[in-house]
């Protein structure tokens, strides 16, 4: 049996060893995973199915949110839920496996980050928070971090991560640790420091999302609550983190959290490799599955009962369970269930397949390209 993936068990010290106690397990601190939304920019893979939900290195996004808040000696997470909530509450259940008590907030609508928060009022009550967006992945989990709130005790603190491209984000300006200014994704930006999917409050932050009105885009921005704590003088800390963070809510970070979880696999295969094969560096293969005249080169997973003949499966990819790649090349891409990739001439890279998808090459004249594509897919053809 393999070892199952994970981001909380090996979680560095990402407060440079402040020396503080471990986190118990209290009731004092709850989780609030955010997992409506609207996803458009993950389109069409969002019409069907909740983003939360795609599998990095074949497992769902959300499940790391739980594990590290788990992981931070947290037991008691609400899960903010829209349109897919019976998805996750499947995929989900109770939190039993994970050794936590989830409850599931309905959001009628995705009317912004604040306003998830201001529904999770009644669940949260007068309890200290972490809130953690669901499509988030924070490689160094965040047990050190929910300790150093818990120590420091401020009104809020929020997690900063230096990037490139600061106008994609919500940015903070600092004066040492303690936050002076946040805007949501400046034109010019003041600095490279944008917020991390993680945030922690006290129950201050309920009067802050009351008070404010919705942005131009009609939602109520958690940065506009953060920043009137900073107004009326609430203490709002912020920690720089150095490991890496991804928000997955676009194809190429999905594909970026793919990569960099695949590196840390172990390799295991529990499927049959033909003797014509090759198999190198840290591969997975699942129970079932079957890799014949075909060569795959790690990291890689491949899940359960799939088929993959006279192929190449390249560095950086991740098939689900029963997919079948037979004739073709796939490299630094996400193949979700049951897809079927056959006789393809050159090589899939960079992709994100849905369920069910096939993609295939036959030999009908006239020779063209015959496609049925839900709504808002994308195809570049070389
Ligand atoms: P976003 O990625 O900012 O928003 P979105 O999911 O609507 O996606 P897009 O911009 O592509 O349309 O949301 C971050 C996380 O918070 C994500 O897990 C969805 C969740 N969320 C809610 O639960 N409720 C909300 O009102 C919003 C805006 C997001």
């Amino acid at each position: 049996m393999c070892k199952r993936l994970g981001i909380g068990n090996e979680i560095a010290d990402t407060n440079g060893g402040a020396g503080l106690e471990p986190a118990q397990v209290k009731g004092k601190m709850k989780g609030l995973i955010l997992s409506g939304g609207r996803g458009t920019r993950l389109r069409p893979i969002t019409y069907t199915s909740a983003k939360q939900l795609v599998p990095v290195a074949n497992k769902p996004i959300l499940y790391y949110g739980i594990e590290c808040i788990r992981d931070a000696g947290i037991g008691d997470i609400g899960i903010i839920v829209g349109d897919t909530q019976c998805e996750i509450e499947a995929a989900v259940g109770d939190g039993s496996r994970w050794g936590v008590k989830i409850a599931y907030i309905r959001q009628q609508e995705p009317l912004g980050l604040a306003h998830a928060v201001k529904i999770a009022e009644p669940y949260l009550g007068e309890d200290h928070f972490v809130m953690y967006l669901g499509d988030n992945l924070v490689k160094d989990g965040i047990t050190s971090l929910v300790r150093e709130f818990e120590v420091e005790r401020p009104n809020a603190q929020i997690l900063l991560a230096h990037v490139d491209n600061p106008q994609e984000f919500g940015v903070a300006e600092l004066n040492g640790d303690h936050v002076v200014h946040l805007v949501e994704k400046p034109k010019e930006p003041q600095s490279d420091l944008a917020l991390v999917g993680v945030y922690m409050f006290d129950h201050h932050i309920f009067e802050a999302v009351k008070a404010i009105q919705p942005s131009a885009r009609n939602e109520l921005e958690i940065t506009d609550a953060i920043q009137y704590l900073i107004d009326r003088g609430y203490r709002v800390r912020s920690h720089i983190i150095g490991g890496w963070w991804k928000d997955t809510g676009k194809l190429e970070d999905m594909l970026e959290a793919n990569r960099l979880m695949l590196d840390a696999l172990e390799r295991c295969v529990e499927g049959s490799v033909a003797e014509d094969s090759q198999i190198h560096g840290k591969v997975v293969i699942g129970a079932g599955s079957r890799v014949i005249h075909s060569e795959v080169r790690g990291p890689a997973i491949i899940g359960e009962n799939c088929l993959i003949e006279s192929s190449y499966v390249g560095p950086f990819t991740s098939i689900q369970s029963g997919v079948q790649i037979i004739e073709s090349e796939v490299e630094h891409s996400i193949i979700l269930e049951n897809s079927r990739v056959i006789h393809i001439g050159s090589r899939i890279e960079d992709s994100l397949l849905g369920k069910n998808v096939e993609v295939r090459r036959n030999h009908r004249k006239p020779r063209a390209y015959r496609l049925m594509l839900g709504d808002s897919s994308q195809v570049n053809l070389p």
